[in-house]
């Protein structure tokens, strides 16, 4: 049995949760991903899972509206797979508070600024980028942290920083910052580990 069960949460297009996976591959760290979970059905992420025949999930406030219930499915699922890592690699949910504290110093987020600042409710995805670029900041970067009961407050493990440059726009900044967060996410695992 591996050392690390490692579940991976995400939303969107997983391309974190690739650099994990081709990581894996290479040995990267002492560990497994042994199961993907998105708020979001159609999530690429569960794709990008369902070709390396990793177990993929859809659990979701609105497939599961009663709370306790949605609560209960995570930790159902985690204790399935024995996790005892989880990664939020683009998942733009908050985490259940239950869940934070089954899992305290056993879940790492990344986002995609230079945390503390542009961190907190609202700040996720897109918006990060579009808030970098008007308030005039010539450094952006990505930040690996362990979650805690507070959005984007945890203590941070690892950030790479990353040059905003004249003409820049969310899009192409967003680019820059995910080849950073490519690298930093597999090593933030691999410390961990
Ligand atoms: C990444 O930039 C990640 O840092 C960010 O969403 C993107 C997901 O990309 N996460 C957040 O904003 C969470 N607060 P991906 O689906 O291609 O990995």
């Amino acid at each position: 049995m591996p050392k690390l069960s490692i579940a991976v949460f995400a939303s969107g297009g997983g391309t974190n949760l690739q650099s994990l996976l081709d990581s894996s591959k290479k040995g990267a760290f002492d560990g497994e991903i042994t199961a993907v979970i998105s708020n979001n059905s159609g999530a690429y992420a569960l794709e990008r899972a369902r070709n390396a025949g990793i177990a993929t999930y859809h659990i979701s406030g609105k497939k599961f509206p009663e709370r306790d219930r949605f609560v209960e499915e995570i930790l159902k699922t985690l204790e399935k797979h024995n996790v005892n890592l989880i990664v939020l690699a683009g998942y733009m949910k908050l985490l259940p508070l239950e869940v934070v504290k089954t899992y305290r110093n056993r879940i790492l987020n990344i986002h995609p600024a230079l945390l503390p600042k542009y961190g907190g409710k609202g700040m996720y995805g897109i918006n990060v980028h579009k808030a970098v670029i008007e308030s005039g900041d010539r450094i952006s970067g990505a930040t690996v942290h362990f979650v805690d009961e507070i959005f984007d407050h945890g203590v941070i493990l690892i950030q790479r920083t990353v040059p905003v440059l004249p003409g820049d726009d969310p899009e192409t900044l967003a680019a820059r910052v995910l080849k950073v967060e490519h690298k930093i996410l597999p090593k933030a695992v691999s410390m961990f580990a």
